[in-house]
């Protein structure tokens, strides 16, 4: 295996990012605040849809003061749609450590890593692109590039596979510009030698020391086992209005989005009976008679899906109604978040 991990090679990389970065609004300045936000959206988020997150976020919450004296419910809300809650409820947990030093934020990676939310990835990408330290940050696209370019026969969803090209990178990282090589292999990664498709070697500021170029094997890199299959769940989704009130109540602790508001959902496929008994056990009573079935909807989280059927009800007066919360629109573009796996069912809301 050739070694494509020289200083030409890192030179090239970085006179590459120079001309070719992408904009983007975490960008601006090397403010650790900033860039850590990026950094934990852009974990299971792509760029593109990151973006109005991001500048959003960072108008509710402009620094980590802001995000420390916030109550919890609304760090959850201004993450409403980007999922995987439990990012900004240990984002919040580290900011108040941070604020209660001062708001000073350790500066190496060793340090940044025993917050919470902080994993190697990214105490190595807010060490490096905020403090310049020559760590590295190793992501999808960083596992990539480098199978691509070494032929790296080696499964990328292997633990020791990701230690090997932190080693790598390691070494390769050019003095004094830590946080642009990283964020150069990343860029060249999402913009060049892309996931899907064609990786575009005729842009490639390396092709000329790019093993799988030579042999026109890019298409068999990265190497990676097929993850087991999804959980296939089935639910039914309760839509229950009253006037422009809407039911909502509290997911248990220990399942997917735990403690978060949901639409109330139950396991399986309910029979029109079965969801008679369902709203009669809530102590719903109904306005008409009417159960209006809605259109099946899929929503994939990490391990699960959902398959859910929908039914949607006007319900008599609330009152008596058990475990059940009914929520104005106002508190529900306030501050109540629901997770986008209801997305479907929730344009019946008012
Ligand atoms: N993906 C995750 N972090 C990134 C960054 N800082 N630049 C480009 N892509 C990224
Ligand atoms: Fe990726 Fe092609 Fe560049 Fe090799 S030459 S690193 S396969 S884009």
């Amino acid at each position: 295996m050739m070694n494509v991990c020289t200083e030409q090679t890192a030179r090239l990389l970085l006179q590459w990012y120079d001309r070719s970065k992408r904009e983007l609004p975490w960008r601006m300045n090397h403010d650790p605040y900033r860039v850590w936000v990026s950094e934990i959206m852009l974990q299971q988020t792509r760029v593109e849809a990151v973006i109005p997150y991001y500048e959003r976020f960072l108008r509710r919450f402009p620094d980590v003061f802001a995000l420390a004296e916030a109550p919890e419910e609304d760090a959850v809300k201004a993450w409403e749609g980007l999922g995987y809650y439990s990012r900004v409820r240990n984002m919040q947990k580290a900011a108040r450590i941070i604020a209660a030093s001062g708001g000073i934020f350790p500066q190496n990676a060793d340090e940044l890593r025993k917050l919470p939310g902080f994993g190697e990835y990214t105490a190595g990408a807010v060490a490096s692109i905020a403090f310049n330290q020559p760590v590295p940050a190793v992501d999808g696209n960083v596992l990539r590039v480098l199978s691509r370019l070494n032929c790296d026969d080696r499964d990328i969803s292997e633990p020791q596979t990701r230690k090997s090209a932190a080693l790598q990178i390691g070494q390769w990282i050019p003095d004094g510009r830590a946080g642009d090589f990283n964020q150069a292999i990343m860029d060249l990664g999402a913009t060049v030698c892309l996931p899907t498709g064609e990786p575009r070697c005729g842009e490639c500021p390396l092709q000329q020391h790019c093993l799988a170029f030579a042999k026109g094997c890019q298409r068999s890199y990265p190497v990676k086992a097929p993850k087991p299959e999804r959980r296939q769940e089935k639910k039914t989704v309760f839509v229950l209005l009253h006037g422009d009130l809407a039911a909502i109540r509290r997911r248990p602790a220990g399942d997917v989005l735990a403690g978060m508001w949901e639409l109330p959902t139950v396991s399986g496929w309910l029979s029109e009976q079965e969801q008679r008994e369902q709203l009669s056990g809530w102590g719903v009573r109904l306005q008409n008679n009417a159960l209006q079935q809605l259109p099946a909807a899929k929503h994939v989280f990490t391990h699960i899906e959902w398959q859910m059927k929908g039914v949607l009800i006007q319900a008599a007066e609330p009152a008596g109604t058990k475990g059940l919360r009914w929520i104005t629109p106002e508190e529900r573009s306030g501050e109540i978040a629901i997770p986008s796996a209801f997305r479907a069912y929730l344009r019946y809301l008012p």
